[in-house]
């Protein structure tokens, strides 16, 4: 009993210094706890007093919709490689072609056969690649101040007679020799970076080989051949790509795959491919298929 007593005597003042610094400590810890340290936000900016309290007894009022707008649909290409696209490109009348390719000599060359860095060979690529890049050009899908304006003053029509015709010249990108490996041991373990990742791609990186899609030996539906095509253009794409300046490739194909290159890659594989497989251009005479 008297011990009792003396634990809780005024005179004793230890009982109340501890329970002094219990509140104390408590009441610091709620300031902190509530009103300092839950008003900063990593990434937001930094809340009103109530908001912070709200946020830190868990009751988020956070419902309104996110204030930063969301970034519109976007489809890479209005190109899909359905039966009625395929029929127009193939509808392409390489005579009315001829008459529109005056237009583009001044920068594609003679025949498409291009000798600026600038602008790429056009004379025997695919007509659907032709086809698609122009209708992408037309509506903005791809962004090139020249083309976008030439382009739209190409019809649908116009566009598939000019790939037919560049795409029949015979003066024109080599073509692609018939296997898939011109050489033995172009495999993984190939020492020169550009061959490995042309035939054999890099498994880790989640690399297909650019073979498989631009050939040789692999084709896909859109993809421009490479072999023979100006180096700076090749490594330009690349790097538009990369950054996201070019995003028409349906389904970030290439997005996808150049993001992952280092910029040695890139010049490697755009000297490479400018490099190979060059053969003198076959005779000049036999450029126009429907001249008389
Ligand atoms: C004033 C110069 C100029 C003229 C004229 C011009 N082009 Fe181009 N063209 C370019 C340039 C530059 C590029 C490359 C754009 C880029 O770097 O993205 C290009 C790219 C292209 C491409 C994309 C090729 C690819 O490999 O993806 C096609 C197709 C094309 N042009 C077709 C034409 C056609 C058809 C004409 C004529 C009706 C024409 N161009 C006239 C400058 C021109
Ligand atoms: C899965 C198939 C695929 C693979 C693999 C692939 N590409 Fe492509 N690539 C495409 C397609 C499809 C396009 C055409 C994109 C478009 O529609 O504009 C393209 C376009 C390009 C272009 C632009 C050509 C032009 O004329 O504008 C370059 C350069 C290119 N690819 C380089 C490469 C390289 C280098 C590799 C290997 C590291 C590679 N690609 C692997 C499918 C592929």
């Amino acid at each position: 009993m008297a011990r009792d007593r003396n634990t809780v005597s005024p005179i004793n003042p230890w009982p109340k210094v501890a329970w002094a610094l219990v509140a104390g400590v408590a009441v610091i810890s709620i300031g902190l706890g509530f009103g300092v340290l839950s008003r900063y936000q990593q990434n937001d900016p930094t809340l009103d007093l109530w908001s912070a309290i709200c946020r830190g007894l868990g009751l988020n009022a956070d419902i309104a919709p996110a204030k930063e707008s969301e970034p519109a649909l976007r489809t890479p290409s209005r190109i899909a490689w359905t039966t009625h696209t395929l029929d127009q490109v193939s509808a392409g009348d390489v005579r009315h072609g001829s008459f529109i390719a005056m237009n583009c000599v001044a920068c594609h060359g003679q025949n498409g056969l291009s000798k600026s860095t600038v602008a790429p060979t056009l004379a025997g690529m695919d007509a659907a690649a032709i086809f698609k890049q122009l209708d992408d050009f037309r509506f903005g899908k791809r962004t090139s101040g020249v083309m976008e304006a030439i382009a739209k003053t190409l019809s649908v029509r116009d566009s598939a007679d000019v790939a037919a015709y560049l795409a029949a010249q015979k003066d024109r990108l080599p073509p692609l020799p018939p296997a898939r490996i011109p050489e033995s041991g172009h495999g993984p373990r190939e020492s020169d970076p550009a061959k490995r990742l042309v035939y054999a791609g890099d498994p880790r990186r989640g690399i297909a080989p650019c073979s498989s899609c631009h050939g040789p030996g692999g084709y896909k539906l859109g993809a421009p051949a490479l072999h023979g095509q100006q180096a700076a253009y090749i490594e330009r794409q690349l790097a538009s790509f990369a950054q996201g300046l070019r995003q028409n490739d349906i389904f970030e194909q290439m997005r996808v795959i150049a993001r992952q290159l280092t910029t040695d890659e890139m010049q490697a594989l755009a000297a490479f491919y400018a490099g190979a497989l060059q053969s003198p251009p076959t005779t000049h005479a036999g450029a126009h298929e429907d001249a008389p």
